[in-house]
């Protein structure tokens, strides 16, 4: 029987769970917006963020199963979709990151605390995604900061996925 998780680690790894699972919602919403403004580019690139957050949420989920403790979803809040621009979502979607790597952080220092090692290894990986996580949310308030006429904006959506790839490894 695995070691049983002490309990402020436990509910750590549960609220973090479910807030990958939020930050998912969030980017959907956000892929929404952008489908429906016709920048598709963003979209997608917005659609496949909403897939890595489940797949964070995943290995939380998994981790407390092999420790033998049952996951527990909770409800979802409904995310922003108003944004009077796109630098308001990009924005918004960048101190989404900012407040992910909190919680990564507090689950982090829980473990330390608590001295659960498992937990510590797992939140290596998350705190190393947050550095990737929030390199891309910042460069791409940049870039849409300095994309301000129609033509740069659409030539700025038609490579937006290729730009950040080759920046941070974010594309398949
Ligand atoms: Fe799960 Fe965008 O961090």
């Amino acid at each position: 029987m695995p070691k049983p998780i002490p309990p402020k680690v436990l509910s750590g790894l549960k609220r973090q769970s479910n807030q990958e699972l939020n930050a998912a919602h969030g980017y959907l919403a956000m892929s929404i917006w952008c489908s429906v403004q016709n920048l598709k580019g963003f979209a997608r690139f917005f659609a496949k963020q909403a897939d890595e957050e489940r797949e964070h949420a995943a290995k939380i989920i998994d981790h407390l199963i092999n420790r033998g403790v049952p996951p527990e979803l909770e409800a979802l809040p409904a995310p922003k979709q108003d944004f009077p621009a796109l630098l308001d979502l990009v924005q918004h979607a960048e101190a989404m990151e900012q407040a992910n790597t909190q919680g990564i952080d507090a689950v982090f220092t829980a473990a330390l605390v608590e001295n659960d090692f498992p937990a510590q290894v797992l939140m290596h990986w998350f705190i190393n995604e947050q550095v990737e996580e929030e390199a891309w949310a910042a460069e791409l308030v940049d870039r849409v900061k300095h994309a301000s006429c129609a033509g740069s904006l659409s030539d700025l959506d038609r490579h937006v996925e290729k730009l950040l790839a080759d920046d941070g490894g974010k594309e398949d």
